[in-house]
């Protein structure tokens, strides 16, 4: 997709972070916005200050996790603009802990938001912009969706999240096989950051009432926020920066995103591993003190 201006943007997670950032260049490039998240107070402010820029925005409370809010957030979008161009399925939250001591509300939450929310923005909208490529000869259409590095590794005590954003990475190229097989005018990429500075670490901001951490955190869940927190805070690479990488790659049609290419050593000695059946690498290889962070705060749970 080259020609951004005049057309329509769909944005969830539109209110903090990535989502903000997508917000803020689309409208730079003219766009008008489809906002979309759980947060009404951070979305009232963000399209206050984009109207206050010049924007052209609608925007709507919804819960990614209920096809029903992206069926409403969709249909408000063709009532109001006649067409979606680009779509982000980028609302997510993050949580940690070993794999075991997750509870069944933890993987309801963490794929509730991670995945289901993107299954129904990609059933809802690629849908929609069909439709919009039949009455429209002319039509370009682009989803991304975001995953991250942790869909193409598998870092230690992440075990929800990392399973939620591999099916993020398989449903988008499943979607890209699809697209192509039928010609369709949309292009589809899938974005992958590393650690970058938002309020991911403050995800338990949003965990509905029906689904709260039952009791304290274990050690684990401890180790895992406080290693989250001190990744992401100290990442070097900004928000607006990766919503200028995503850009770029919008206009180039590339598929992959990455915010930060130098991770992808650890992707390539997990495939060698995969491929040559030896035991799977170690995702921190490059970066020991992040396993060095976990074990220190499970002192109590090491087997030796
Ligand atoms: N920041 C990172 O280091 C990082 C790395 C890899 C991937 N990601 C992914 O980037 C995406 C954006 O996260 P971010 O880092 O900007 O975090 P963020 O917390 O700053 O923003 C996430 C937004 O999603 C919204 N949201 C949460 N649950 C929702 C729901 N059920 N329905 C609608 N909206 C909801 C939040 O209110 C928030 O505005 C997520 O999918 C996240 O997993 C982030």
């Amino acid at each position: 997709m080259n020609q951004f201006e005049g057309r329509v943007a769909v944005i969830t997670g539109a209110a903090s972070g990535l989502g903000r950032e997508f917000a803020n260049t689309a409208a730079g490039l003219g766009m008008k916005l489809v906002l979309g998240d759980v947060d009404a107070a951070a979305l009232e402010r963000a399209t206050d200050e984009l109207q206050a820029g010049g924007a052209e925005v609608l925007s709507m409370v919804v819960d990614v996790r209920k096809c029903a809010h992206v069926e409403e957030l969709a249909d408000a979008a063709m009532i109001r603009f006649h067409c979606v161009h680009l779509v982000f399925n980028n609302a997510g939250v993050g949580a940690g802990g070993l794999v075991w001591e997750n509870s069944e509300a933890d993987w309801e939450w963490v794929l509730g938001v991670n995945l289901w929310g993107v299954i129904h923005g990609v059933r809802v909208f690629t849908n929609m912009m069909l439709e919009c490529a039949r009455r429209d000869p002319g039509y370009e259409g682009h989803i991304v969706n975001t995953a991250s590095m942790a869909g193409l590794l598998n870092p230690p005590a992440m075990g929800a999240y990392n399973v939620s954003k591999h099916a993020v990475v398989s449903l988008t190229e499943s979607l890209y096989h699809d697209l192509r097989l039928v010609d369709a005018p949309i292009a589809a990429s899938v974005l992958c950051p590393y650690f970058v500075p938002t309020d991911i670490d403050r995800s338990y901001r949003h965990r509905p009432h029906e689904l709260e951490h039952e009791g304290a955190p274990t050690a684990s869940q401890q180790a895992a926020q406080a290693l989250l927190s001190k990744a992401v805070r100290s990442g070097k690479v900004s928000a607006a920066d990766v919503s200028r990488i995503t850009f770029e790659a919008i206009r180039e049609g590339r598929f992959y995103i990455y915010s930060h290419p130098q991770a992808l050593d650890g992707v390539a000695e997990r495939m060698n591993a995969i491929v040559h059946g030896t035991q799977p690498a170690d995702p921190y290889a490059a970066t020991p003190q992040m396993t060095q962070m976990l074990k220190a705060g499970l002192t109590e749970q090491l087997f030796r």
